[in-house]
């Protein structure tokens, strides 16, 4: 039997399936340090007139927290405690997060190596994502942001409406992070040889990757954009494509969204 449906020439032509359009949506952008995430996701929130929330910006001041209050990195039950007495929130601007620890706005000191490599360090205790993650969660519960992290797409919103994930070789990831200390910090960048921030960079990926409690790796219905041989600007245009063809909007229907 043909079990081909006609169309009864009486009745209108249905139209075509129409791709719902996401109003509020949840973008998720993943991947090691250095690959250009942060750049990719102030843009993409400014371009999208969404809020951009920087994940890692947490564990570092968590990470700040627990050194200040010299404890050991590798006290778990210490950190667990501390992690009960410690409220951390993230206040988006133009220029980026503002990080508030306990009240206190502590931003600029979340870039210094030793906090750095701490944040890398308690991100790896199953107690501590746990938090997090329930943070994170009730941060992004409205919609309407672009989350930066290790593991958004896979643990934090599985059920993202875009997911990224951002990578690049870790000599390029390297390099670019040698630059960045030479543009923000250009007294310790002399201190330092280029490949010893490689070597901390591969140090920390290792940690993140082999973590038992939600490595860094993509989603499996990520999106891959591989910046090793792209520009900033590229990788941006790129990124902001792939969301315009998940969306099924851009900022120029953003009348149409009521916006
Ligand atoms: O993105 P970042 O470099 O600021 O992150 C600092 C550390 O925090 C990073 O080494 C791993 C950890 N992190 C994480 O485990 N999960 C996230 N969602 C974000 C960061």
């Amino acid at each position: 039997m043909n079990t081909e449906t006609i169309h009864d020439p009486s009745q209108p032509v249905p139209p075509p399936a129409a791709r719902p359009v996401i109003l509020s949506p949840i973008i998720a952008i993943d991947g090691p340090a250095g690959a250009g995430k942060s750049t990719v996701a102030r843009h993409l929130a400014r371009h999208f007139g969404l809020l951009n929330l920087e994940t890692g910006a947490m564990y570092r001041a968590f990470a700040l927290k627990a050194l200040s209050a010299n404890l050991s990195l590798q006290d778990i039950p210490a950190l667990v405690e501390l992690s009960h007495r410690t409220s951390i929130s993230l206040v988006p601007t133009d220029a980026g997060n503002l990080v508030f620890l306990d009240g206190a706005d502590v931003t600029s000191q979340l870039r210094e190596p030793a906090v750095t490599d701490g944040a890398s360090r308690v991100s790896v205790y199953p107690q501590i994502r746990a938090w997090m993650v329930a943070l994170q969660q009730e941060l992004g519960a409205q919609g309407g942001v672009v989350m930066e992290g290790r593991d958004i797409g896979t643990v934090v919103f599985p059920h993202a409406d875009v997911k990224i994930f951002l990578d690049a070789a870790p000599e390029v990831r390297g390099l670019r992070r040698y630059e960045q200390l030479g543009q923000l910090d250009p007294e310790t960048a002399a201190e330092v040889q280029p490949e010893e921030v490689v070597r901390e960079l591969r140090a920390r990926d290792d940690r993140d990757r082999n973590r038992a409690d939600s490595p860094l790796k993509a989603a499996e219905d990520a999106v891959l954009l591989d910046s090793t041989k792209l520009t900033l600007e590229e990788v941006v245009a790129q990124a902001e494509a792939i969301v315009t063809e998940k969306l099924g909007w851009s900022p120029a229907q953003e009348s149409d969204r009521g916006c």
